[in-house]
């Protein structure tokens, strides 16, 4: 394959999970519609980063690219082999070439096995394994490369640190000798000091590796730090998608603007200047999301009647920064400031949106903001 071409190409992919009720007949009583109808690519040695709140979808979006969950609607393609439809052996044989690092690496690690037990494990089951020399001598190359000693290999996962567990969950990923990575969270459950030595170990090891990496963070810093491109999520649908440094600099989705508004710049006089948009509303659920545009519940630049009847595509905005995709119906009125931010009707007195004012954050932007 052309090393342009994607490694990874996703086509409308939905995963909806049934909601069961009823002892006997176990009736499907509704669906919680956690990726619905995304559509995004990620070339060879690329970092793609996935933000959004928390219950988006992003988790359900990684995991069904890995077919760790069944795929509802859609095309999962990777290297030219569409994976959604794979089975049995196949599908096995497949998985050798995607792993996942996961947020709380105790969680993922048996924590009865030794490191060196963990790693030989996803050799064999892979026919990886070449015997006790080679393994051997693969096992300590394999701790060396995530910055452990060798004599890391004797020991059992509860005897490290927060961020050493991690690398031991990366080197397991590593050692099946992967092509994409899909790190869910990997620096979320980690001191902040130690937050960037693992961002930083994963671009060493994609430099030197030539790895994909599929990167999803509720935390805009981390996305943006590691990314060559972001996705911004909401509702189990992408909203903005572009180059990492665009997106900050010029977002364009109302929803993106909004989260980006919340996080404060160190300019003092920049800070007085910005402006800040209050997401009001909690976000809705994903079993019964908003028709049209799943976020004109909350979004100052709703129009009637076609942002609560039509959903927008994905698409190219005229005008705006290269690679740069907005689903919105008024992204250009929005760009050039045709259409103004109005107050979002509250639900409850404490959810009032009032432009350029310093709005307390709401609960769910700050999440994002990782605070
Ligand atoms: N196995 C499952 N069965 C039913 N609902 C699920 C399952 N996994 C996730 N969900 C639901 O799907 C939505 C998206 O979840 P998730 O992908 O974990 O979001 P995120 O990773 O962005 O926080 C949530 O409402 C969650 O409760
Ligand atoms: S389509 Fe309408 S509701 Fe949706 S983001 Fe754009 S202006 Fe807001
Ligand atoms: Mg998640």
């Amino acid at each position: 394959m052309e090393k342009s071409e994607p490694l990874l190409d996703v086509r409308d992919l939905a995963v909806h999970f049934p909601i069961k009720r009823g002892l006997v007949l176990d009736r499907t009583v509704g669906h919680v519609y956690a990726v619905d109808g995304v559509s995004l690519h990620i070339a060879r040695g690329e970092t793609y980063g996935l933000v959004g709140e928390s219950g988006c979808g992003k988790t359900t979006l990684g995991r069904a690219i890995l077919r760790l969950v069944d795929v509802t609607a859609g095309h999962v393609t990777f290297d030219g082999v569409d994976v959604a439809q794979l089975r049995g052996e196949r599908l096995r044989l497949m998985r050798r070439r995607f792993q996942m690092v996961f947020q709380d690496p105790m969680s993922s690690l048996d924590p009865r096995q030794s490191v060196e037990s963990l790693l030989t494990e996803g050799m064999k089951a892979h026919g990886l394994s070449r015997g006790p020399a080679v393994d051997g001598a693969r096992l300590r190359e394999l701790v060396d490369s995530v910055g452990l000693p060798a004599t890391a290999l004797r020991r059992y996962p509860h005897e490290f640190s927060g961020g050493q567990r991690q690398r031991i969950g990366i080197a397991r990923a590593l050692c099946v000798e992967p092509d994409l990575i899909v790190a869910d969270e990997p620096v979320s459950a980690l001191d902040v000091s130690v937050q960037a030595q693992v961002l930083n170990l994963l671009g060493r090891l994609q430099a030197e590796l030539g790895l994909t990496y599929l990167v999803i963070a509720h935390d805009l810093a981390v996305v943006r730090h590691v990314s060559d491109r972001v996705g911004v999520m909401y509702l189990g649908g992408l909203v903005e998608e572009s180059p990492s440094q665009a997106l900050y600099d010029d977002p364009q989705h109302p929803y993106t603007r909004a989260l980006l508004s919340a996080v404060p710049v160190p300019d003092p006089e920049l800070e007085d200047r910005r402006e800040r948009i209050l997401l009001t509303g909690d976000l809705p659920s994903p079993a019964s999301p908003p028709a049209g545009c799943r976020f004109h519940t909350r979004c100052p630049w709703r129009q009637p009647q076609r942002c609560d009847d039509e959903r927008p595509a994905l698409r190219v905005i005229p005008g705006a920064p290269d690679g740069h995709r907005v689903a919105c119906h008024y992204a250009e009125d929005i760009r050039s400031g045709k259409l103004q931010p109005h107050r979002v009707e509250p639900e409850s007195v404490d959810d009032v949106l009032v432009p350029g004012a310093v709005p307390d954050l709401p609960g769910s932007v700050t999440e994002i903001l990782g605070r």
